[in-house]
């Protein structure tokens, strides 16, 4: 069993928090400013409570994908300012990943102090593939606290230094933003209220294959827009002009497809699309039936035809998952699809998940109230393994310490 927060005194003790603070950036004038800070604060309730319980809270994050060098760009020091100020208090950011002067600095800690370190993907052993390597950094890491709160939901599925190898070196517990993530994933995933619908968009068939092929088995219907409906309407035979399409797919989607006539599980396409010349051709956006779209036309968002008939299916469910925009929501002529999707979430009384960096992303930017869906999912790859029905490495290395010596140097962080 995973430990909770609640089952650990932290009262002085030197924690270690995993979190996923890897926000969307944008540099303007010079200034780099945080686009949407869901995650920092979706991560604020397992700080909260750290601090008022007293530990010395040393914060674990990455930002990007920097491959192991120190990006400038990518440090977290507008991240640590942001979090700082949602948090009440302020959080240095230490300019190292791991070495003594972290360990100095964490030394003289008082009780309800919060560091952040440096973006521990600057250092190439958090990512190797090496077990060794990544082992290496996550033992610097644990001789500087007594425990491990893993609470980085967008990241429990990567076996990282910071993710898996350190929580397998201290008594460890899950954050409160994991655990109210797995409280929304295993309500879908084992005893959903029916009818069960799933909104399936985003740009690729092949990102989403491995979930389409999971979920079949389990939902009543199966809604799918974005680019990848122009891989299933031409695996239907239709014409899908200048639209994005994965011709190497086609066999799958027809297989997929398949299967789920026999299951008795309904994939529904949209029947119009909002198509144009091109992404920056606004001008020449119009409305077509999917039989008829030009050939030197892209499908760029589901119609208002399929968007109304979508709404009405998502208002009538009892369970909705949406993962994945209904088309470029970032341009304000493609983004009536996703939005009408947001919306009818929003009004449906069903339990409704939303799953995805880009769909939470499209809720936030659209300004539909976040407030009331049943559940905002902050991972995006994370989100969609689970819904494969995988086990995720970082929540499986929350139960898994491997190194009995520490037993004497952490002892039992409370008595039952
Ligand atoms: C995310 O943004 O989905 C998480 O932070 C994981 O990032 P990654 O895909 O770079 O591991």
């Amino acid at each position: 069993m995973t430990a909770l927060l609640d089952d650990v005194d932290f009262a002085g003790r030197t924690v270690l928090v995993r979190a996923d603070f890897n926000v969307p950036l944008a540099t303007v004038e010079g200034v780099t400013k945080i686009i949407d800070d869901g995650r920092i604060r979706a991560a604020l309730p397992t700080f909260s409570y750290l601090v008022a319980a007293g530990a010395r809270v040393v914060v674990l994050a990455h930002l990007g994908r920097p491959k192991g060098s120190v990006v400038p760009a990518l440090s977290l020091t507008p991240v640590a300012a942001r979090f700082g100020e949602l948090l009440g208090q302020a959080v240095p950011l230490l300019p190292q990943v791991c070495g003594d002067d972290v360990a100095d600095v964490v030394s003289k800690m008082s009780d309800g102090d919060v560091v952040m370190l440096e973006n521990v993907r600057f250092d190439p052993r958090e990512t190797s593939k090496d077990a060794s390597e990544r082992g290496d950094l996550a033992a610097s890491w644990s001789r500087l606290a007594d425990a491990y709160v893993g609470d980085g939901f967008g990241v429990v599925h990567r076996e990282q230094a910071s993710v898996t190898d350190v929580a397998r070196l201290l008594p460890s517990a899950a954050g409160r933003l994991v655990a109210t993530e797995l409280a929304a994933f295993s309500q879908v995933l084992t005893d959903p209220a029916r009818p069960y619908l799933v909104v399936l968009g985003g740009a690729k068939v092949s990102d989403k294959l491995a979930v389409l092929d999971h979920l079949i088995n389990n939902v009543d219907r199966l809604l799918i827009g974005g680019g990848m409906a122009f891989t299933f309407l031409a695996a239907q035979g239709y014409d899908v002009g200048c639209s994005l399409l994965e011709e190497s797919m086609l066999d799958l989607v027809r297989a997929i497809s398949g299967r789920a006539a026999e299951l008795g599980v309904d994939i529904v396409l949209p029947t119009d699309v909002v198509v144009a010349r091109g992404l920056h051709d606004t001008v020449s956006a119009t409305v077509v039936p999917v039989n008829a779209i030009p050939s030197d036309h892209m499908g760029l968002d589901i119609g208002p035809v399929t968007a109304a008939a979508f709404s009405a299916e998502i208002v009538s469910a009892q369970t909705v998952v949406w993962n994945g925009p209904m088309g470029v929501f970032e341009v304000p002529e493609f983004s009536a699809g996703t939005r009408a999707v947001a919306m009818a979430m929003a009004r449906s009384a069903a339990f409704t998940v939303v799953g995805g960096g880009d769909s939470a992303a499209a809720i936030r930017s659209l300004g539909i109230d976040e407030s009331a869906m049943s559940h905002i999912s902050t991972g995006g790859g994370a989100s969609l393994e689970l819904l494969e029905g995988r086990d995720l490495p970082g929540l499986l290395a929350l139960d898994e310490l491997v190194e009995p010596t520490l037993s004497s140097t952490h002892p039992p962080l409370k008595e039952s």
